[in-house]
């Protein structure tokens, strides 16, 4: 059996982000496109370079600051939009333009109202100029599951000749069930004259819970990349998870003849962390990275795991990267244990200052907290960027009363640019009270779109990490904060969001369906 490669295209921070309130800013995706890199994904699409200066910046960045994954940004079929993009891509070891254009009859007439030859001529007028850019061009025939396979072979031969190296098919509705959509695959690769000129991938949205199925159905019939997001974020019902590809191609070794060249052991990290930086907690039963994806409730499972491990469990739960909440240090630990470890993390500091900074933090935490995990480690990291990109308020302190047969009521203070203020505030809960006194202090009003609180290991003094999501001026921004104390965490999350509406640095996307 051959084994070829299974190329991994990450859209964690471009489809991914088009779900509705998982809007990131350039520092997170840094922040994720860096877990990404040290994954293997092979290209990370960073964004969409002509949707907002934000968006521009973030892939622009992300391309300076990765050396091992290739680094794409997505593109109409317009000119402007692929002069952007190749901007936006210069900086990159590697780069790629992907670009698309509708190819489904429904979406030539309602959406693009231009007759299927224009659709050609703009398809291969976009491949040629994106390749004044870049030799490493991706081109996607938008809603292709819906597309007439005739019209399609004529404008993937198109498309090839004028230097397109990626051929993608998405099935941009989710429409497609998985035996027609391999054979489609097949198809298209057997009928295209010049298709062995180029690498065919896919790219399936999950409305019908068929992504996966689709993506790895495709990969039967010779699609050699899949796109995919971490946590199968994505528009909708999301698009394929990464991490559900990667397992089914390296646990069926015996079926695929491909892999990818993932280090599975970095899945767990970058799903905490997109979970984390999103709000988008991920479901307990969720395969591979749910809560639940590897523990054993009935007692017959017990005894058989216990027995041999094969009797129930397909996978390694550390393969994908879960630590069984192992005590990693603890109060007495030195500094140079705790640098160890974070360097076992893949986490090293760019500075002694930087160090020194995340060291206090654990000390802090080390005084409240007798058994410090992995995850805690990651969470104060996680923390200590935040503050960094997002200065102007600062938490000074904060006290809370919560009673029985009492209104809770909270007496915060807040530096404010450099200035302390205090005020107290009441309100239905202790949470309540606090962020009322936060919107007193600041006076920024939001709409707050989503509150929510997620232990980050075991046991009653294990941190809570609060995910709050506001809405200002049609913006809808993120914030987290992580504390053995959920009222601080919740207090720090707010604040984290409130900075991030000040500094502007949220932005939002043109539909896709506006071309
Ligand atoms: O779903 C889709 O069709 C897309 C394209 C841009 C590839 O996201
Ligand atoms: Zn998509």
């Amino acid at each position: 059996m051959s084994n070829d490669k299974l190329i991994i295209f990450d859209t964690t921070l471009r489809d991914g982000e088009q779900s509705p309130g998982a809007s990131m800013t350039r520092d997170e995706k840094i922040r994720i496109a860096k877990a990404l890199e040290l994954l293997k994904v092979d290209i990370i699409e960073a964004g969409f370079p002509i949707a907002s200066v934000g968006d521009f910046e973030a892939v622009h960045a992300v391309a300076s600051q990765i050396k091992d994954s290739t680094v794409c940004g997505l593109a109409r079929a317009k000119q402007s939009d692929i002069e952007r993009a190749g901007e936006a891509i210069k900086p990159a070891n590697s780069g790629r333009i992907h670009t698309f254009l509708a190819t489904s009859p429904i979406h030539m007439e309602h959406k693009l109202r231009m007759t299927p030859d224009q659709v050609v001529d703009a398809a291969v007028a976009a491949v040629k100029l994106a390749r004044n850019f870049t030799d490493d061009v991706e081109f996607s025939p938008e809603d292709a599951g819906r597309s007439e396979p005739d019209f399609l072979c004529r404008v993937l031969e198109a498309v090839i000749d004028a230097g397109a190296t990626t051929i993608n098919i998405p099935d941009t509705v989710g429409y497609n069930v998985p035996h027609q959509f391999g054979d489609l695959i097949r198809t298209l690769i057997e009928r295209v004259p010049n298709s062995d000129k180029a690498i065919f991938s896919v790219h399936c949205h999950n409305d019908l819970g068929l992504a996966v199925g689709n993506s790895l159905s495709a990969v039967l019939n010779g699609a050699r990349q899949v796109e995919c997001t971490i946590n199968g974020l994505g528009e909708r019902a999301g698009n394929a998870s990464l991490e559900e590809i990667v397992m089914a191609v390296r646990t069926r070794q015996d079926i695929f003849s491909c892999d990818t060249g993932i280090d599975t052991t970095q899945i767990m990290n970058c799903s905490r962390m997109v979970s984390g930086v999103t709000g988008f907690a991920v479901q307990p039963n969720k395969a591979i990275v749910g809560a639940n994806a590897f523990a054993h409730e009935s007692g017959i499972h017990q005894d058989g795991v216990l027995k041999s491990r094969e009797t129930y469990e397909i996978m390694r739960a550390q393969d994908v990267g879960w630590t069984t909440n192992k005590l990693v240090l603890g109060k007495h630990s030195g500094r140079n244990a705790f640098k160890t470890r974070m360097s076992e993390l893949n986490i090293d500091f760019a500075t002694e200052e930087e160090l020194n900074e995340v060291f206090a933090r654990f000390k802090d935490l080390a005084d409240k907290k007798h058994d410090i995990f992995d995850e805690d480690l990651l969470a104060l990291v996680q923390e200590s960027a935040q503050e960094t990109e997002n200065e102007v308020i600062k938490l000074v302190s904060l006290r809370v009363c919560s009673e029985t047969g009492e209104t809770p009521h909270a007496t915060m203070t807040l530096n404010i640019e450099g200035e302390e203020k205090q005020a107290q505030s009441r309100g239905d809960g202790p949470v309540d009270a606090c962020f009322k006194a936060i919107e007193e202090l600041t006076g920024i009003n939001v709409n707050l779109q989503l509150y929510s609180v997620n232990a980050i290991t075991t046991g009653t003094d294990s941190q809570g990490e609060v995910t709050v999501r506001v809405e200002k001026d049609g913006q809808v921004i993120n914030g987290q904060g992580a504390d053995t104390d959920i009222v601080l965490a919740s207090a720090k999350s707010y604040i984290n969001a409130l900075n991030k509406v000040l500094n502007h640095q949220d932005r939002t996307h043109p539909q896709l369906g506006n071309v």
